[in-house]
């Protein structure tokens, strides 16, 4: 069995930060959230992987994956030219998946348990299609299924009535028939292929589309409070590892993570915290619930639940929280003092604080 990771979309609510990388190449925990995909796939035993993209992010795909074998798995690329919908981007795969089923994965989805017990049991029972559920407070934003015994009977997108909480989570497990079903369905309303339209034309057919319902946390990281939160909960499982020597005038709390050739000075550090290599911590705070990327710059600051990426420098900054700093991110104090900063800011970037 093969799988198919979409990661063709602009990801237009995390602008800025996507104009310059794919979001599903932002650091979560400092690793690409497609890092975790991949990982996931390969746990549920698939090692073919063909990666969807449009033409725009290819060469970054292929220099941060490579063919795979960093992760032990095949990775072929797809180009989807357009974003003409998902339905549209999974029949860019078919030469790739050829006639037997196969995984669809969101590029953009995290699973806090993977992937494994819904292929497995698509595998188990042979039916045309099998879908990963979870309830959610207001499902207006996904696709929304409604059930019947065990079969999914109708599935509807983005309802403003959604008629049950059952959201469609980012994996599908398809038979081949999924590319007659496709074909066969015109854009929706927002001019786009969806493929809950095609899973409805394969339930009105006959054909049996099961549920599966997840267990743990989901996130759908589409916008930068998502990335922030994927990060909380990814560093929840962190353990206490340090590779590097830290100070006397420093203070560590809790499970922190410090990769090798970093300087840590007259600072508290409080877990969980990620702090990659070659940062450089002076005169700070930070933490908890946070990722430092590598080779960052943290000086007379405090930083909590936020992820700042490889290349920022962060100085007098006071207090930071609940932000998503791209790659060499520059903010400096300039010469009054405000008090606290909410920041969602682009690779790059340059912010002077006045
Ligand atoms: C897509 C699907 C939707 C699903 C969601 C999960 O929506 O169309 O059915 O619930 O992914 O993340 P999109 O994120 O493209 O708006």
């Amino acid at each position: 069995m093969k799988a198919v990771v979409l990661c063709a979309g602009e990801g237009t609510r995390l602008r800025p930060l996507t104009h310059t990388s794919a979001k599903h190449l932002i650091p979560v925990a400092n690793r690409p959230v497609i890092a975790y995909t991949i990982e996931a796939i390969r746990e549920s035993g698939i090692n073919e992987i063909g990666v969807v993209v449009s033409p725009n992010v290819e060469e970054e795909f292929k220099l941060a994956l490579g063919d795979g074998s960093k992760w032990d798995v095949q990775i072929s690329y797809i180009l989807q030219e357009s974003p003409k919908g998902l339905a549209h981007a999974v029949s860019c795969a078919k030469e790739f998946v050829k006639n037997e089923p196969f995984l669809v994965y969101l590029g953009d989805n995290l699973l806090e348990n993977g992937v494994t017990e819904i292929v497995k049991e698509f595998q188990r029972s042979k039916t045309g299609a099998s879908l990963l559920l979870t309830e959610v407070k207001d499902p207006s934003s996904f696709g929304v299924a409604s059930l019947a015994k065990d079969r999914i009977v109708k599935l509807v997108e983005k309802p403003k009535h959604p008629p049950s909480n059952l959201a469609v989570v980012g994996v599908y497990l398809f038979s081949p028939t999924i590319f007659e079903a496709i074909a066969q369905i015109k854009p929706s309303w927002r001019g786009e292929l969806e493929i809950t339209d095609a899973i409805q034309w394969l339930i009105d057919q006959g054909i049996e589309v099961r549920p599966h319902l997840v267990k743990g946390w989901w996130k759908d990281v589409g916008r930068p409070e998502d990335m922030i939160d994927a990060n909380r909960l990814i560093l929840e499982k962190l353990e206490l590892q340090i590779f590097s020597e830290i100070g006397q005038d420093s203070k560590i709390v809790g499970r922190v993570s410090i990769a090798e050739g970093v300087q840590i000075r007259a600072s508290e550090l409080r877990g969980p915290l990620l702090i990659g290599p070659g940062a450089v911590i002076e005169n700070s705070f930070i933490g908890p619930f946070t990722s430092i990327g590598q080779g960052v710059r943290i000086v007379s600051s405090e930083i909590e639940y936020s992820i700042v990426m490889s290349g920022a420098s962060i100085e007098g900054a006071g207090r930071v929280d609940h932000s998503l700093i791209g790659r060499n991110v520059r903010i400096f104090r300039g010469k009054r003092p405000p008090e606290t900063y909410h920041f969602v800011i682009g690779d790059n970037s340059e912010v002077r604080l006045v």
